[in-house]
């Protein structure tokens, strides 16, 4: 068995006694007496817990804020944690802490650090040039005191880190083969090459995969699930590639949002401002696009539109691979098409052709930043000569898995690209869907809006496609 070594404040931590599902949060504030880090929600939302954790990657060190609430312990091997009382040297408040000071951007308080470490992590360059209120959006100040921790914000500008002792250190303790932990009949393995994954999951058919844990952590923070066997994926590089051709984008199932999002949005801005609406920075710190696949969630957000796009699956057990389609792989609500010590390798997205395809995602949810879904709309449709050849609608929220819009797509294809032919295919959405009603919306609500996605795209693109003929 090993032992769990990660730095913090320029000393190695060895961890040999902790539960493999101990969050960070609880082992900083029970076992290490680090309490600026609070517990506001326990469950990725509010940024209470905002940590920030340091990955060797070669010669530098890739920093994100992430949400220690729902971050297992064993996710830091090899790794830095930087905390709000890290932040503090000589005496001195960090520049963040100062500003947040200064311009009066602390209320009663609890939020503060979180907040702290959110534009802690910005000031090093870890969110590039994010705009702060995205760099924010996963940190919720119930006094809505935004104004002043904006301003804070803008006052202390990204500059590069001075982190040389911390990659030294950070060498020391890197690992070239698969971290295996064991605690009180627990266990948790962390594989390095999608092989070693391979062979973990034929030999421990039980073991639950966790990426990001941004759904699984939840499982054990709010539902108290026993998680007996893990196996971790988050340090297996060749799983988190990402690789754009002409004819699409490839990404590995273990790349984060974070990572992938600048591909994503090269490939579609739509898709872009997709990413933007998941969560806030933190949980895309974190999650991963084939965690929010294999969770099989159908509020899931990046289903729907990569099912509009055509988007294919690869799924590997042991040596043996197999490609589907992914709007096969939701089988039905809670059942995916995925076999037991198979897992998802990766998701290959076609290319659209701005010649002829015209694509809109639409996300709907209560609150912009960081909300789930209620409804999540993908029209793609290819269009020559002002005649739409081809439709593929998606939607999320609708039904129990993310769906495809059978007869909505049937009145679309075919026809003339007319408002017509728009409303057609909105009238036909009840015929695809009985939504249910929940606290995100109502039946009703979920079928008007979806049909208004349908209308708003004739609205937003249709009269000025009209006035000249399509790829003509
Ligand atoms: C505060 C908050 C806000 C959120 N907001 C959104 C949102 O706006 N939109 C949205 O869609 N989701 C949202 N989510 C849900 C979640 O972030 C996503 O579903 C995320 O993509 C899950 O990825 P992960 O890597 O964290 O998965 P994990 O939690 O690690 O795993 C999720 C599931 O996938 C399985 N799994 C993971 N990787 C693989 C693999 N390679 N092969 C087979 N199985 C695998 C796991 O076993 C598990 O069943 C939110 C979550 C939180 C906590
Ligand atoms: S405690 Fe709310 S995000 Fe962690
Ligand atoms: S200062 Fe009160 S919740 Fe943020």
């Amino acid at each position: 068995m090993d032992a769990l070594r990660f730095l913090l404040d320029g000393e190695v931590q060895t961890v040999t006694d902790a539960d493999p599902t101990m969050t960070v949060l609880e082992w900083l504030r029970t076992r290490a007496s680090r309490t600026g880090t609070k517990e506001g929600c326990a469950e990725g939302d509010c940024g209470a817990c905002t940590v920030v954790v340091g990955t060797l990657a070669g010669d530098h060190i890739t920093y994100r804020a992430v949400n220690a609430c729902i971050l297992f312990l064993p996710m830091l091997d090899a790794k830095v944690l930087i905390t709000v009382e890290s932040l503090k040297r000589e005496g001195q408040l960090h520049p963040v802490q100062q500003a947040m000071v200064d311009l009066h951007g602390s209320q009663c308080g609890f939020c503060t650090p979180g907040i702290v470490m959110s534009l802690y992590a910005r000031s090093i360059g870890a969110t590039g040039d994010m705009p702060p209120a995205d760099v924010l959006a996963g940190n919720l100040c119930r006094c809505t005191g935004y104004g002043p921790i904006l301003a804070a914000a803008e006052a202390c500008p990204p500059a590069a880190l001075d982190d040389r002792e911390t990659i030294e250190a950070l060498k020391t303790i890197q690992r070239d083969d698969v971290l295996e932990l064991r605690h009180a009949g627990k266990s948790w393995f962390a594989p390095k090459t999608q092989d070693q994954l391979a062979a973990l999951l034929i030999d421990h058919p039980q073991a639950r995969i966790v990426a990001g844990a941004t759904d699984v952590g939840l499982w054990v923070t709010k539902q108290m699930r026993v998680l007996p066997e893990i196996i971790s994926v988050g340090d297996i590089g060749d799983l988190a590639t990402v690789q754009e051709s002409e004819a699409g984008l490839t990404l590995g199932a273990g790349v984060r949002y974070s990572d992938a999002w600048t591909a994503l949005a090269r490939l579609h801005p739509d898709l872009g401002e997709l990413v933007r609406r998941i969560a806030g920075t933190q949980v895309r710190n974190s999650g991963t696009i084939g965690g929010n696949i294999a969770n099989g969630s159908p509020i899931g957000d990046m289903p729907p539109a990569l099912i509009a796009l055509g988007a294919r699956l690869t799924l590997r057990k042991g040596d043996v691979r197999r490609v589907i389609d992914l709007e096969d792989f939701f089988v039905e609500y809670g059942r995916q098409n995925i076999e037991i010590s198979e897992f998802v390798e990766a998701i290959f997205i076609p290319r659209p052709d701005p010649r002829f395809d015209r694509l809109r995602i639409v996300k709907l949810s209560k609150r912009f930043d960081s909300d789930i879904s209620a409804v999540c709309a993908a029209i793609a449709l290819r269009v020559e000569n002002n005649i739409v050849i081809q439709a593929r609608i998606a939607f999320g929220g609708m039904a129990g898995t993310p769906k495809r819009a059978a007869a909505a797509e049937a009145a679309l294809t075919g026809q003339l690209w007319s408002q017509a032919a728009f409303e057609a295919a909105a009238q036909a959405l009840a015929q695809d869907f009985q939504p249910l009603s929940d606290v995100r919306g109502s039946r009703d609500y979920r079928l008007l809006s979806a049909a208004n996605v349908l209308r708003r795209m004739w609205v937003e693109n249709g009269t000025v496609l009209d006035a000249e003929p399509i790829n003509a």
